[in-house]
């Protein structure tokens, strides 16, 4: 398909625009036209159509073939040229589209930006499957029957739950490190179920802060040893006894910057003042990478608390996005998508995973940060005295 074919132009018509906020196939009806055409390929028999690579690979062939193109067959085995030249192909057709987006005075920012992270989304999702072997995607049986019976997520807390390997992946770092008597890691927020996999085998304490009392009664149903904790992260601090107790503490915070440091700040709250002590924060590097001056703001606040990062690693959590997984999806990206008619664009609503780095983040050697900063940091994060009205007791949890 040459370039002209994924021109945008605005919608010509109001009703041209709610029908296209309206009228949504399903990922599989959109996918489903281009897959019917796709040869038949060794890695379709070898992996399980539930495989996040599966499902990966499926959408960038179709993609390809969408733009006109094909990826080798060979992919993603195939030379560091090839390679180059494919993610060169999307690249350019994706820049068209963002020129496109992001010259229109009409749209604002977010609108502007929603195509450049489903772009960018694609040619990162490209990469994972080049670079990376497929068994960094494998889960084991175990965990994925552990998580299977999860309460569905909700848009409620803003939960998106990261794919069984990545919640297993996380589990192993924190076994690798803290697997020892007598320690004490923490999940601010734990919708990903980490604790669950990690409450089967630790020999150190597990504690679970989150708000969805659904979440909390499933982690001890599945985890009795694990500590549950009913918290709000934005209205209210964390319990003064657990202030500097833990030697990790594990988050994967809401998507924007605010909500982030809510939930980040409530870590640094917790973690031990020890040079062995880290923070794992999922987060998506688009967020922070694309918006202007977000990456400086960000280094800034953790440099003023004390600390810096230790790794960035990439290609770490995989976030499903499929209907079955997550209904409302496509709406929910309604609302940040503009109204353009782009194939393109409508194209790539489809894809089938979103993703986060996981930063590692340390105390900077002997840094103390002044005294009125520490104080303030602590008065702000602790606990109130009042409970806000999401964690007071509702009249029928209050036995007669
Ligand atoms: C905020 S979600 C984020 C998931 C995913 N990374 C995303 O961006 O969509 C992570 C966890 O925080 C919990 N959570 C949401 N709001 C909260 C709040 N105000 N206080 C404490 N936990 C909260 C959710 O229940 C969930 O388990």
């Amino acid at each position: 398909m040459s370039e002209e074919n994924v021109v945008n132009h605005a919608p010509e018509s109001v009703e041209e625009s709610e029908a296209q906020e309206t009228e949504h196939p399903t990922t599989s009806d959109v996918l489903r036209e281009w897959v019917e055409q796709l040869p038949e390929m060794e890695w379709m028999t070898r992996l399980s159509p539930e495989h996040p690579r599966y499902k990966i690979r499926l959408f960038l062939h179709c993609l390809f073939r969408f733009l006109g193109d094909e990826l080798p067959e060979a992919w993603p085995n195939v030379e560091p040229a090839t390679f180059r030249e494919c993610l060169g192909f999307l690249e350019k057709h994706l820049h068209g589209l963002y020129h496109y987006v992001e010259s229109q005075p009409s749209f604002d920012r977010d609108q502007q930006l929603m195509p450049r992270y489903l772009g960018e989304t694609s040619l990162y999702l490209m990469r994972v499957d080049y670079e990376y072997p497929e068994s960094m995607h494998t889960a084991s049986q175990e965990s994925i029957d552990l998580l299977r019976h999860r309460p569905n997520a909700t848009i409620d807390f803003d939960q998106l739950y990261c794919s069984p390997d990545s919640t297993e992946r996380r589990a192993n770092r924190v076994r690798e490190l803290y697997d020892v008597e007598g320690s004490r890691v923490a999940m601010l927020g734990d919708d990903d179920l980490v604790s669950i996999l990690l409450g089967q085998k630790f020999q150190g304490e597990v504690h679970v802060l989150d708000l969805d009392d659904r979440l909390l009664s499933f982690i001890k149903e599945q985890a009795p040893a694990v500590q549950t904790h009913k918290a709000d992260f934005f209205f209210d601090g964390i319990d003064p006894s657990l202030y500097q107790t833990f030697d990790a503490a594990m988050l994967d915070p809401p998507w924007t910057f605010y909500h982030m440091w809510c939930f980040l700040d409530k870590a640094i709250f917790c973690l031990k003042d020890d040079p062995n002590a880290r923070i794992f924060l999922s987060y998506c590097p688009l967020l922070l990478e694309h918006r202007q001056r977000m990456m400086a703001q960000f280094q800034k606040r953790v440099t003023e608390r004390g600390f810096c990062f230790e790794s960035v690693e990439t290609a770490y959590n995989l976030y499903e996005l499929s209907p079955d997984v997550l209904p409302d999806f496509q709406h929910r990206l309604d609302k940040f998508l503009p109204m353009v008619e782009s194939p393109l664009l409508d194209f790539l609503r489809h894809i089938p995973y979103a993703h986060a780095q996981l930063y590692v983040l340390k105390r900077i050697p002997n840094y103390k940060p002044p005294f009125w900063r520490r104080w303030f940091f602590y008065f702000w994060n602790k606990k109130s005295s009042v409970a806000p009205p999401s964690l007071q007791a509702k009249p029928e949890d209050v036995s007669p």
